[in-house]
């Protein structure tokens, strides 16, 4: 017996800001009405068990942040992807969101509890598809690179090429609940209730320097309110944990930004570094979310060298805004001018490179990890005392 339940996509009119994308919120929670039936009947499922990252994103098609997914993807969908950037309607879409089949052995037509990793019934997925990913295809065409030492790649290498594509349906209130977390639906909500059309986001996996800030004041200046966005899903070993972060953004809306135009809230999902690729990711994900712009800047997601500093502004360009309605706010390499005696960017500022301290997450994470101060062109001192602590508890 099936154990396909209803669900919905969400509409709501009163919505002003820019629609999802594909144009409605996907909604594949179980609704309260089947969840008892639905939950009994999966018990009997053969279960799958889901890595952190893939239960990262099954929570995130759940309540709509990756729309217009409805579940897992099929190989017809990888390989539009893969070729073109996009889904087979013609969307932009650029990260394959698939689940690995782990050596569990259904079909089509067949369906399985998926189950996180302590064992916890998460939701259900009908089985539309069993496919073999190429992860050397992946990886040249969504990273760039098939070097094991990408940190995407590196993840990638690690996986079973077998997928299982097909329609999910998700448990709600389930797992821990991370007090800065808001479904696309409740961000909406927020930034509507505080009167927003223009939102812009950003993006992070680190504590927020100078630069950072200074990106964060361009958006505030021409948009209606920010979306402040850390991911704090999955990152590669030496980022700072999102703990650590989250206490940094905090305190550094506490003290220096206009709280009433910003919103602070995580996203749950890995980190791929997957460079341009992954800001076209972001995008299409803080559109859900009702930003109508993300701001991107130097080498954004990237690792390494292995993209251009400004890869992720140009690939933007290759969409139509029918494909992908969602803009980058693209912004220049900023940097801390000593004869100017403030940040600026290479757009705003007369003086050469001898003038300029160079601000970056790597250059902020290998002083702390020497036990250097961060200086205050570096760091708000009350971000560099978050900081400091951490790395001071880490080396005791
Ligand atoms: S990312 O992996 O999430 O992109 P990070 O948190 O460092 O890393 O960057 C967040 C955003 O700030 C990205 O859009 C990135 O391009 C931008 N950014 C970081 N540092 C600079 C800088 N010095 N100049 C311009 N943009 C920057």
């Amino acid at each position: 017996m099936s154990v396909e339940v209803q669900v919905s996509a969400k509409t709501t009119p009163e919505d002003r800001l820019l629609a999802p994308h594909g144009g409605v919120l996907i909604d594949r929670f179980v609704p309260a009405q089947s969840r008892d039936r639905l939950w009994v009947q999966a018990t009997d499922l053969p279960k799958l068990g889901l890595l952190r990252r893939e239960l990262a994103d099954l929570l995130l098609i759940a309540e709509g942040a990756l729309s217009p997914l409805h579940g897992f993807q099929d190989s017809a969908q990888v390989e539009t992807i893969l070729e073109q950037g996009r889904l087979p309607t013609g969307l932009a879409w650029t990260i394959p969101i698939t689940l690995q089949a782990k050596g569990i052995s259904v079909g089509p037509g067949s369906e399985v509890a998926l189950v996180d990793e302590d064992g916890h019934l998460r939701g259900v997925m009908q089985v539309e598809e069993r496919f073999r990913l190429d992860l050397e295809r992946v990886a040249t065409r969504v990273y760039g690179t098939t070097d094991p030492e990408h940190p995407g790649v590196k993840v990638l290498r690690t996986e079973d090429p077998v997928r299982l594509a097909g329609k999910v349906q998700v448990f709600a209130g389930v797992g821990s609940v991370d007090p800065y977390r808001l479904s696309p639906e409740q961000t909406r909500a927020e930034l509507n209730r505080r009167g927003f059309t223009e939102v812009a986001a950003f993006q992070t996996r680190n504590p927020l320097h100078r630069s950072h800030e200074y990106l964060l004041r361009i958006a505030l200046e021409v948009s209606d309110g920010l979306l402040l966005h850390p991911l704090v899903g999955e990152t590669k070993a030496g980022d700072i944990p999102a703990e650590v972060r989250m206490e940094c953004y905090r305190v550094l809306v506490d003290h220096y930004l206009p709280k009433e135009r910003v919103l602070l809230a995580t996203l749950d999902t890995a980190m791929r570094y997957a460079g341009p690729a992954e800001a076209i990711h972001h995008a299409i994900l803080r559109q859900n979310y009702g930003a109508s712009r993300l701001i991107v800047g130097r080498d954004h997601a990237g690792v390494g060298k292995y993209y251009g500093p400004f890869d992720a502004h140009v690939r933007f360009d290759r969409y139509e805004p029918s494909a992908l309605a969602i803009r980058p706010l693209k912004v220049d390499v900023t940097f801390w001018c000593k004869a100017c005696g403030g940040t600026a960017s290479t757009k705003s500022c007369a003086h050469d490179a001898s003038q300029r301290v160079e601000l970056s997450g790597t250059e902020v994470r290998r002083r702390l990890e020497a036990g250097e101060a961060l200086p205050a062109e570096f760091s708000r001192p009350e971000v560099a005392e978050v900081l400091g602590r951490y790395y001071r508890s880490i080396r005791s």
